[in-house]
């Protein structure tokens, strides 16, 4: 099995889709769950599922994304991972990190990439007066929120729609989405998953 590192910063709830998927003939499995917030909810769900979880808080790094990431990489490499998945981790990670993960680190983004990098996105999807919406996994590259797309899954937008309502119909697709993306890539194959 490959071995699946999932860095989280909150929820976790696409971490926990991803848990669930690696079983039975699935190519990988999870070997740790990491954190750069100790109070992220999904720490404890990794824990009652029985997957190592660390924690390396950004704060006392105070800016130094270099010297946070020198951190951050250790329980990576200590845990073997083969796959790194960023699961709304929610730290921009620098060149240097990324290229010692280079076509192993995964991310996955609220938007239909290459629309609305970077953050707000639901709200910034409304004001264009979009019709559709939606959110993309991609290979993760040193620009942000940039990379190979190796998925991505739609949704409507409704009259009346706020921002919570559209995250919310975006967060079930991509509990769909992320699972489906990785199976595949594991597997070596990254050919894009779509779904309407
Ligand atoms: C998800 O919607 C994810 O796409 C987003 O944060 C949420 C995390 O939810 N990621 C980003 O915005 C990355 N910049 P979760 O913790 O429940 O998986």
């Amino acid at each position: 099995h490959k071995k699946v590192a999932i860095l989280i910063s909150g929820g976790g709830s696409n971490m926990v889709s991803l848990l669930e998927s690696m079983t039975g003939d699935h190519p990988a499995r999870p070997c740790l769950v990491l954190s750069n917030n100790a109070d992220a909810g999904g720490l404890k769900k990794a824990a009652a599922a029985g997957v190592a979880t660390a924690v390396v808080d950004h704060r006392p790094f105070k800016g130094d994304r270099e010297a946070f990431e020198a951190e951050l990489v250790k329980p990576i490499l200590e845990a073997g991972a083969d796959i790194v998945c960023l699961a709304g981790f929610m730290r921009v990670l620098t060149a240097g990190f990324v290229s010692q993960f280079q076509g192993r680190m995964l991310n996955i983004h609220p938007s239909l990439l290459p629309k609305y990098k970077g953050l707000h996105t639901h709200a910034r999807a409304l004001e264009a007066g979009d019709k559709e919406h939606g959110c993309t996994v991609h290979e993760v590259t040193p620009a942000l929120d940039d990379g190979p797309v190796l998925g991505q899954a739609r949704v409507p937008i409704l009259p009346g729609d706020t921002p919570e309502d559209l995250a919310q119909r975006v967060l079930v697709k991509e509990h769909l989405l992320y699972p489906a993306v990785l199976r595949r890539y594991a597997a070596g194959d990254r050919t894009p998953v779509l779904i309407d």
